[in-house]
């Protein structure tokens, strides 16, 4: 499957990027990222246009990268500045650089065509910056699987019964049907559970007395940033999909980076309108979610595994798929019309 490349990816938390040379591998591509003096991260395609040398052996120089073969220095907008020994600097001496939008503690990267760069479409939630609600940056999680299946997953709430049977899911919701819609962006896949015990992620805080209404929300925005709304509220005939607010409601966000074909990271924090302010609570559903999201990877990189041998029978689609199937042709297309 092919990458999207007119769009925003996440090249790190903003805590990933300081004053030193960072290398990193964004579509199959090699960037070498660093913060500026004034606080700005600078990405530039980490290859020295002389010998290939990459830039990130060479050396930061104020916010100037010396190539660490021949010492050609670079700026942060990519143009050469110097070339020691020569005083003409000939104006094809410049590496690309890469448009940059950093928010909420997010690092965010252009990787298509310049004229194309609009930051108005990079990914945002209003309950980031709400203070009636608490974000929490998790880890960057390294699956050895290509973004298309780890995205997949995101959109997809019948594994959760069988992938997180002691953390997400539980049994009482495995027949439970799922609804869809797929035309728009983002796609989403979602259900409401009735009248049900409330799931190990949350019976171990002891939220509820008694059985809850529980709902999954999977929105999956093109081309790779998950956003997973699920909660429960004590079981009531009238709670609704607007009433999800009354209940204890949380965010989990994914956003994937696709590294290469078969390898992707995924960062992801989580939003919640539930105990705001307690640092302990937050870590306490970090390892929670830790534990909950190992079980996707295991998964994830054993289909990779399977998915990279040769083909010995066809896959069969089912009918909790359809989010999914959306989701490929979407993607397919994008980046079809990228080549024309
Ligand atoms: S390889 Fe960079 S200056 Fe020669
Ligand atoms: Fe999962």
């Amino acid at each position: 499957m092919a990458f999207v490349k007119n769009a925003w990816y996440v090249a790190g938390w903003s805590g990933e990027f300081e004053h030193q040379l960072h290398r990193v591998k964004i579509l199959d591509e090699d960037l070498v990222v660093y913060r500026t003096s004034t606080g700005e991260v600078a990405a530039l395609k980490d290859r020295c246009p002389h010998k290939l040398l990459p830039l990130s052996k060479g050396r930061l120089i104020d916010d100037r990268i010396e190539c660490g073969y021949h010492g050609t220095t670079f700026g942060a907008d990519g143009r050469c500045t110097r070339i020691p020994g020569q005083p003409r600097i000939p104006p094809t001496a410049c590496v690309r650089a890469f448009p940059i939008h950093e928010r909420h503690g997010i690092v965010w990267v252009w990787m298509g065509d310049a004229d194309k760069v609009d930051t108005s479409t990079v990914f945002d939630l209003p309950q980031i910056s709400d203070p009636a609600w608490d974000g929490h940056q998790g880890d960057a999680l390294h699956i050895k699987s290509s973004y298309i299946n780890v995205a997949e997953n995101l959109v997809d709430p019948a594994h959760v019964t069988y992938v997180h049977p002691t953390t997400l899911g539980s049994a009482s919701h495995a027949n439970v049907p799922v609804e869809y819609e797929t035309k728009g962006d983002p796609i989403l896949a979602y259900r409401w559970i009735r009248n049900a015990p409330p799931i190990p992620f949350f019976a171990q805080f002891d939220m509820f007395e008694g059985n809850v209404d529980r709902w999954q929300y999977f929105y999956l925005h093109l081309p790779s940033t998950a956003v997973v709304d699920f909660g429960s509220a004590d079981a009531d005939p009238d709670s609704t999909e607007d009433r999800r607010h009354e209940g204890v409601r949380m965010f989990s966000l994914h956003f994937l980076t696709p590294v290469s074909a078969n390898y992707t990271i995924d960062r992801w924090m989580h939003i919640r309108n539930t105990r705001v302010g307690d640092e302990e609570f937050a870590r306490a559903l970090d390892e929670s979610f830790r534990a909950a999201f190992a079980e996707d990877k295991d998964i994830l990189e054993a289909v990779q595994v399977e998915e990279e041998k040769p083909p010995t029978g066809s896959r069969i689609q089912l009918s909790i798929d359809q989010a999914c199937i959306a989701y490929r042709a979407r993607i397919a297309k994008l980046a079809e019309a990228e080549q024309l």
